[in-house]
């Protein structure tokens, strides 16, 4: 991608930045309230946001999307969270420009609803879902995750959504189903990234269908407890957690499994800097830059320290067995 990064040296998390048992507890109770308030608040949201963003009592601006408090460890539970406005104003979404600050700015055109989208390829029951029923195939949950980009900074995300595999029980993989695809929008009418070729349009990802079947993979359709802003992939996006974030692609309009690996937009681009697997991994270098360590956003003082970054960011007693065997310097 296109920033360089520095190579200082390694930090650990200090005591001041993890949450105090109580505020967090409080925080999950609040939750939980809001859970007992049911999903009609969250349908009405996508058609209302503006209206709605009036009405209800929230941290943000877009409409609440109600969750309860997930049982999948998220590993950066106890850790700070990035301030909402930094996770909504620094983003990767080159359909919409290249600058950190483009998304934000550009993306207010963008229509997520209505919204559909396919699920088809390899599976006995394909189907075409309304965003309205893919949000209630599933309770949505509260995970907090980290996301570190293979730039070299990250954030911690209290994302809403809930695990891809509920959808892929759903529709039934063939067993030749060994891949998945995620196909995201590319409108040229609202995105004015896409007149620039820098990557081949609609951007795709892929995972292997044991990693999009893992608990931890998450169909995203919130964070900090309301619909998701469309900067950060609304109305639904991918969220991988011990991947580079390159893997998590926004504003998904086609799932598809397949027999072959997924020919990403990334290996795509640059077969050479971006593999298909792309696991954050301190110990494999970008070919023009360290991974071993994180410029956390929000910590960005004249005294602030790189953080170590961690094997699979941090998700390796989850997710390393899925690799069990591997050569991650081939596999990349
Ligand atoms: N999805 C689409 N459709 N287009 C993109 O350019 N960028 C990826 C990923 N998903 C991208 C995308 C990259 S490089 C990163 S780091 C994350 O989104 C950033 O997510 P965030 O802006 O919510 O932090």
């Amino acid at each position: 991608m296109l920033i360089k990064t520095h190579r200082d040296g390694f930090i650990h998390p200090v005591a001041s930045e993890i949450t105090p048992q109580s505020v967090y507890r409080e925080r999950r109770d609040m939750l939980r309230w809001l859970a007992g308030g049911g999903a009609g608040v969250a349908l009405a949201g996508w058609a209302q946001r503006d209206a709605r963003a009036q009405m209800v009592q929230r941290p943000g601006k877009l409409a609440a999307l109600p969750a309860v408090r997930s049982n999948v460890d998220g590993a950066a539970t106890m850790e700070k969270s990035t301030d909402y406005k930094d996770a909504s104003t620094y983003n990767n979404f080159y359909e919409f420009g290249t600058d950190k600050s483009d998304p934000a700015r550009l993306a207010g055109k963008f229509q997520p609803t209505p919204w559909t989208v396919e699920v088809e390829g390899l599976v006995r029951k394909p189907a075409r879902y309304a965003i309205e029923d893919l949000l209630k195939l599933s309770a949505q949950e509260e995970r907090i995750y980290r996301l570190r980009c293979v730039e070299g900074w990250s954030m911690v995300i209290p994302w809403i959504g809930y695990s891809l595999s509920k959808l892929i029980e759903r529709v039934e993989p063939l067993g030749s189903a060994k891949y998945v695809e995620f196909h995201t929008a590319a409108d040229p009418k609202t995105m004015p990234g896409l007149s620039a070729s820098m990557l081949e349009w609609p951007y795709v990802e892929g995972l292997r269908m044991d990693e999009a079947r893992h608990p931890l993979t998450l169909l995203a359709f919130g964070m900090y407890g309301e619909v998701l802003p469309n900067q950060n992939g609304a109305p639904l996006r991918l969220m991988t957690p011990w991947k580079y974030g390159f893997k998590s692609g926004k504003s998904i309009v086609r799932i598809r499994f397949t027999e072959k690996e997924t020919r990403t937009s990334w290996t795509r681009s640059a077969p050479t800097e971006y593999g298909f697997f792309a696991n954050v991994n301190p110990n494999v270098d970008h070919p023009r830059w360290s991974q071993a360590t994180e410029r956390r956003i929000g910590e960005d003082g004249l005294f602030a320290k790189r953080r170590k970054t961690l094997m699979f960011n941090g998700y390796e007693s989850q997710v390393g067995q899925l690799y069990a065997g591997m050569d991650l310097r081939k596999f990349y």
